[in-house]
């Protein structure tokens, strides 16, 4: 069986891999061999390759931006995934250690239906979609990621929760044998997340299983990780097992640690620093741009996405709701 086959992607939903990696190769390439004719031209820089425009409806829905990508190799090779070590080139261990099939989800708490379901049973009759969102980290640096993935409203409805369900938890693997950052103590694992509700099942919060039209590398979160794109990226759990529908505001791993410094909302907020990096503008790594010196630009309230998530946050005085 293909992958694509396992993930259950038509061919037509799925970008050929040539747009995201080759054609620019390929650009440089014909360049190249063009300034062997030409001389003086092998130092331009290739133009930008096309992109499928954006629909009105993706534009407004905030489910596609045309900023430019950050390159696979840099989204790929950039990230934080403590169990795997605090560098940023440590989760690229993962690919080694953490299995990724089988894998089952605990999904528990207030609904009607719980269950302990593998991932294909999760996803059943569900198709991944692709988005392309801004991903802001608290550390000041941000991306542009292709990712594939469901609602994650899609998904919790399946397990049809109560009206005692105010809250949904979610909950990494914490496998010493398979994570070795597990022996340091930098969080009291394992790693877990909320959102409220409402904020679970807005239509803008993705149950990532891909990126760049392949399933999700074991360093982004494999195989389902959460995507928050107007949230800061702790949010976005990796590799999660275990799914709770419940009443009161759960515990989160980062809050537990510092509360002062992480919130339990932690909307990307220019207004409101973090005690050790100011919010007000970010490092984007995309495009050729180097990781640690590239462009800063300004960050915007709720990531750029407050047309979109802003309501849900009315009459909340953010600098208390941080
Ligand atoms: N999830 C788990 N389980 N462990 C982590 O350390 N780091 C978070 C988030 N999810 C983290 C996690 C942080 S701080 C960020 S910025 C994003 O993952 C980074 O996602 P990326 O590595 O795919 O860019």
């Amino acid at each position: 069986m293909s992958l694509r086959d396992a993930l259950r992607i038509p061919a037509t939903e799925i970008t050929d891999e040539a747009v995201y990696r080759d054609r620019r190769r390929l650009i440089a390439a014909l360049a190249a061999s063009t300034a062997l004719a030409l001389p003086g031209c092998a130092e331009a820089d290739p133009p930008a390759p096309p992109r499928a425009p954006i629909t009105p409806q993706q534009a407004r829905s905030g489910f596609r931006t045309d900023e430019t990508l950050t390159r696979i190799e840099d989204v790929t090779s950039y990230n934080n995934f403590y169990e795997f070590g605090t560098g940023k080139a440590d989760p690229s261990k993962a690919r080694k250690t953490l299995r990724t099939s089988p894998w089952t989800i605990a999904v528990s708490g207030e609904c009607a239906k719980p269950g302990v379901l593998d991932q294909t049973d999760l996803l059943k009759g569900l198709t991944p979609e692709e988005r392309v969102y801004r991903l802001r980290c608290v550390e000041g640096w941000s991306m542009v990621i292709p990712w594939l993935g469901v609602p994650l409203a899609a998904v919790l409805k399946r397990f049809q929760p109560t009206s005692k369900a105010k809250y949904v938890a979610f909950t990494t693997l914490a496998d010493p044998r398979q994570m070795p950052g597990l022996v340091y103590r930098s969080i009291d694992w394992p790693y877990r997340e909320g959102l409220r509700i409402d904020e679970a099942m807005h239509p803008l919060t993705l149950l990532a299983t891909g990126l760049y039209g392949k399933p999700l590398p074991q360093q982004n979160g494999a195989p389902l990780r959460l995507v928050v794109p107007w949230k800061y990226g702790f949010k976005s759990i990796k590799s999660i097992v275990e799914i709770r529908f419940v009443e009161k505001m759960p515990p989160t791993a980062w809050n537990d640690l510092q509360p002062d410094e992480y919130g339990f909302f932690s909307n990307v907020n220019p207004n409101v620093d973090h005690p050790r990096w100011s919010q007000k503008t970010e490092r984007r790594i995309a495009g050729t741009a180097s990781k640690l010196f590239a462009e800063r630009i300004p960050t915007r309230l709720f990531n750029g996405y407050a047309e979109q998530v802003a309501g849900m946050y009315k009459g909340m005085d953010l600098r208390k709701w941080f």
